[in-house]
């Protein structure tokens, strides 16, 4: 069975661009691969500084997995603080990668043209971690999102560059990316992300949903006239959940005219709502129940951590610690 490996920050509020560009694809590939998953709280470093926001962050990304159906006996599920073998290879890579190479990386250039110039070295180094979460698991294939491409072609490099200077050691992996749900669109019509305040919060309140669903900008249309689905946020958003049938159905109700946008937003939030009924359930019933949910990520923790200081040792003899 091949393996594969993910992890998924937690940076703030589970919304429908989490779901359908990573958590909907990690629960189902567990089905047919030997799956590690982790919560990349040592990435998440680089934007929350809050202990209680970390705590929950963390918390409610390990429920939302578990109530959309993640299962701990087929996935390893931990947190990246619990295997420290994640930080110490980190450093091993540091030292066999040169500046110019990571001043490459968007993610750094984005953030300088951004104006921030006082970026932490974290971020600057944020690359070189996600090699090591990597590498350390020898995976065949990691699924991500269309932004994390070089990010996973960077961890590419590390592997050969390490291999190169210190024999073969590590497994080349390869990125698994899914084109089609490349980019969600949020409310607002830009990409969906917290930063934006544009998302749609999959486990919010039903009132909170409502109004998430409600705020999605529309034009100026009238009822009455036909309108373009594929030039309308309601109808992409759509179009990402439904199935074929549905979103012909609701292509056709534009195109005839006298269906209003307030309308399609009606049918989009009852899709919703009837799409993760199951999970919002499972959310409520598991969010209270704290043992159950740390207690499945310290086992995981335990098994990841076996691997990684197996490749670790292996590592270190390479270098000459050992
Ligand atoms: N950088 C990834 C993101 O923001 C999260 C991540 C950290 C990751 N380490 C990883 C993804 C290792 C895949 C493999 O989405």
């Amino acid at each position: 069975m091949k393996k594969i490996l993910s992890g998924v920050q937690p940076s703030g509020v589970i919304h429908l661009g989490n779901y359908l560009g990573a958590l909907r694809q990690h629960i189902e590939m567990q089905k047919n691969f030997e799956c590690y998953l982790f919560i990349a709280d040592l990435h998440a470093l680089t934007t929350v500084k809050d202990a209680e926001l970390m705590r929950k962050y963390t918390y409610e990304l390990a429920v939302s997995y578990l109530a959309l159906g993640l299962d701990p006996q087929k996935t390893i599920f931990f947190k990246q603080s619990d295997v420290q073998q994640h930080a110490e290879l980190c450093w091993i890579f540091d030292c066999i990668t040169k500046m110019p190479y990571l001043e490459r990386a968007h993610a750094w250039k984005d953030a300088k043209e951004k104006g921030n110039k006082e970026t932490s070295v974290g971020l600057f180094n944020y690359p070189i971690l996600q090699a090591a979460d990597i590498l350390l698991y020898s995976p065949d294939l990691v699924p991500v999102g269309k932004d994390q491409k070089q990010h996973i072609e960077m961890s590419r490099d590390i592997a050969q560059n390490f291999n190169q200077i210190f024999g073969e050691t590590f497994k080349i992996p390869e990125p698994f990316i899914k084109e089609e749900v490349a980019t969600v669109l949020g409310t607002d019509g830009q990409k969906m992300s917290k930063s934006y305040k544009n998302t749609i919060d999959i486990f919010a309140e039903e009132n909170v949903l409502k109004k998430q669903v409600m705020s999605i900008v529309t034009d100026s249309t009238p009822i009455e006239e036909p309108k373009d689905p594929e030039k309308c946020n309601v109808y992409n958003i759509y179009k990402l959940i439904a199935d074929k049938e549905e979103t012909k159905e609701l292509a056709q109700k534009y195109k005839k005219g006298g269906f209003g946008y307030g309308d399609a937003k009606k049918l989009l939030l009852n899709k919703i709502l009837e799409q993760f009924k199951e999970a919002r359930e499972n959310y409520k019933n598991i969010y209270p129940k704290k043992d159950y949910v740390y207690g499945i990520l310290e086992e995981g923790g335990k098994k990841a951590k076996k691997i990684a200081e197996a490749k670790l040792i292996e590592v270190k003899k390479k270098i000459g610690y050992l």
